[in-house]
């Protein structure tokens, strides 16, 4: 297909799901062989699963972490990553997924609103930040503490909290004229939102994937097709 044109006028909010690391071997959420066919929500990614059984919620982080170690960006995180070079400030990627892709591909200007896998916080909420943590760990006695002593919980945002940096969010798809979105099945909010606050910021907005996600009728331009192999060279910015 002919590509798309980024104006120079233009500022571009990208909203990433679990599709643009599909081609990267790890598995989305919603596929029949998805991460929630083989996991119950409720039983690893909620407060309440954390309270009852800590040991399920990170043995099914740790698992996360090994796989997402093992993987690699594919041409789509890296197409993401260019279009960032070419557009500087003008540009600004939001993620669903917990993964490291798009920053192992180089993009920077990146918000993890579902948290990511790479660290862990209080388990207490004492307020201390987010650290770095890549450990897989094989019992929940080796799972490290926090310095006020409460144990580390992975930094990822469970169904029923609030995602990471709403504010920043709202502002910037108020001001961007153009959203991407890619491999998102459009049934998580307030994810799912970010179309119709684009939609009312007047910004085109174009979906990337195999199938059309359940919000498609909000979407200017849905563009069918396997992100690494539709992405690279489909915007073109001048
Ligand atoms: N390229 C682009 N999109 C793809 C590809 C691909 N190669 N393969 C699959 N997809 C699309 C699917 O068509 C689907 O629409 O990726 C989407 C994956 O949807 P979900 O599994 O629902 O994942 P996502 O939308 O990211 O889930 C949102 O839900 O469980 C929570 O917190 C978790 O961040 C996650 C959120």
């Amino acid at each position: 297909m002919s590509p798309i044109s980024i104006l120079p006028a233009d500022r571009v909010f990208v909203l990433t799901g679990a599709g643009i690391s599909a081609e990267s071997g790890l598995p989305t959420f919603r596929a029949s062989d998805g991460l929630w066919a083989g996991h119950r929500i409720e039983d690893v990614c909620t407060p309440e699963a954390l309270d009852r059984n800590p040991w399920l919620v990170w043995k099914f982080y740790s698992e996360r972490r090994e796989s997402c170690r093992a993987a690699q960006p594919n041409p789509a995180h890296i197409a993401l990553a260019e279009l960032e070079q070419r557009l500087g400030d003008r540009f600004l990627l939001c993620t669903q997924n917990v993964d490291d892709l798009h920053e192992r591909a180089g993009s920077a200007r990146l918000i993890h609103m579902h948290g990511e896998l790479s660290r862990s916080r209080c388990e207490a909420g004492c307020g201390r930040p987010p650290v770095e943590d890549h450990a897989v760990y094989r019992s929940l006695d080796e799972v490290g503490r926090c310095a006020c002593g409460a144990r580390l919980r992975p930094h990822i945002v469970f169904f029923g909290e609030m995602p990471l940096e709403m504010n920043r969010i709202e502002r910037e798809i108020a001001r961007s004229t153009v959203m991407i979105v890619v491999g998102t099945s459009g049934s998580v909010y307030p994810a799912a939102n970010f179309v119709h606050w684009a939609r009312q910021a007047g910004a085109r907005r174009i979906y990337i994937g195999p199938e059309a996600p359940l919000n498609a009728a909000a979407f200017t331009q849905i563009v069918e097709g396997n992100a690494g192999e539709v992405l690279p060279g489909l915007f073109q910015a001048e």
